[in-house]
């Protein structure tokens, strides 16, 4: 779905934000029947973050988008539209966004939330990549953001284990060079029924007669992890070739962090190196729509990406959807 672009698109500033307080194995071992070893052999995951109570989405996003115009050495007020992913927005409406955009002081940017689960990131820098193609804004702050720990069951083994909070930005500019190529976005509603959260409108057991519970993460584990290994090597491979670079060209590949094991298949099946791939899938979790963010800016830091790198970024998840860019990059590491 890459046609000529008539405008270049560059990420030029990166930013994250995780909160302070650490949830470990050992203090889940102490909530449900769970043991370190089960969580870390099975998913790579040694250690989460949670947001203290208080704290909502927008605020971990408005920090992480406050370090990714820093970064950009841009201010506030030249942002021209705010894209913030989600599935635990503040509220329904008015948008995280909107909130993000007051926080900043960004008055002069249009601002709405994404839904795409854990591909949520990727979707929206693509999204904010064609606003600057087309030429109609110049500066795109995209955030994700969650605050997954207040829709996680925490008397269930099968999810709690999984999910930390967390929020991940990049500031998408116009340029000279196109570095945001070889989009590929996807999604299978069929899928639907196999991740998500209850809530909003589909509420099953509320109505007039019942009370709603909360929000609350369903999942069936084996058929998002079947689903996740195949579309991960495919979703990249795909970007790879709309975007004109050769697999051999692949500097970094940054996947949604949600399983050690589904980075590793990835990984394998497209003949990647160690270092060729980014994981901190150990330290916080599945930070679902934050996840490519904190992922990206955490690279762009470590000097993990030089300039010229191509680097592909691929999320997956609820809905089911999927989503990768290559980026040729250009900058964002100061
Ligand atoms: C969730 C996941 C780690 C489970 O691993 P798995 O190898 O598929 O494990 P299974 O679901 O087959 O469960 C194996 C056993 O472990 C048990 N188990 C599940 N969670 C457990 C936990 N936290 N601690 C200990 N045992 C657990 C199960 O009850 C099951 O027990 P049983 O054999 O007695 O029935 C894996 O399916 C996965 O990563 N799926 C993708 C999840 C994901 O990434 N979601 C978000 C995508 S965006």
């Amino acid at each position: 779905m890459t046609g000529a672009a008539s405008v270049g698109a560059a990420v030029t500033g990166t930013g994250f934000y995780v909160p302070e307080r650490i949830l470990t194995n050992a203090e889940l071992e102490q909530m449900v029947d769970t043991s370190d070893e089960w969580i870390r052999t099975r998913t790579g995951i040694c250690e989460r973050r949670i947001a203290p109570k208080g704290t909502r989405t927008a605020t971990l996003a408005t920090a992480a988008g406050r370090r990714a115009l820093a970064s950009a050495e841009l201010a506030a007020d030249e942002i021209d539209l705010i894209i913030v992913a989600t599935c635990t927005p503040d509220t329904p409406t008015p948008s995280t966004a909107c909130v993000v955009q007051q926080e900043l002081g960004a008055t002069r940017a249009a601002a709405f939330d994404l839904a795409a689960g854990c591909s949520g990131f990727v979707y929206a820098l693509a999204t904010a990549a064609q606003f600057i193609h087309a030429g109609v804004y110049r500066h795109v702050l995209v955030i994700g953001a969650e605050v997954l720990s207040r829709v996680v069951n925490w008397h269930d083994r099968n999810t709690c284990v999984l999910f930390g909070d967390g929020a991940g930005a990049a500031v998408v500019s116009a340029a000279a060079a196109d570095g945001v190529r070889g989009i590929e976005l996807g999604a299978d509603g069929s899928g639907a029924g196999v991740l998500g959260i209850f809530g909003g409108s589909y509420m099953p057991h509320a109505g007039l007669d019942a009370q709603a519970d909360g929000p609350q993460i369903y999942m069936e584990g084996q058929e998002v992890f079947k689903f996740a290994t195949r579309i991960c090597a495919t979703a990249a491979e795909r970007s790879l070739a709309a975007a004109g670079v050769p697999p051999e060209r692949l500097g970094l590949l940054i996947p949604h962090q949600a399983n050690w094991r589904i980075i590793h298949a990835a990984a394998k099946r497209l003949h990647l190196r160690d270092e060729q791939v980014f994981v901190d899938v150990d330290r916080y979790g599945n930070t679902s729509g934050a996840s490519v963010g904190i992922a990206l800016a955490e690279a762009a830091a470590a000097g993990r990406i030089a300039a010229g790198d191509a680097v592909v970024l691929v999320g997956f998840g609820a809905g089911l959807t999927w989503a990768a860019v290559t980026l040729i990059w250009q900058g964002g590491t100061k």
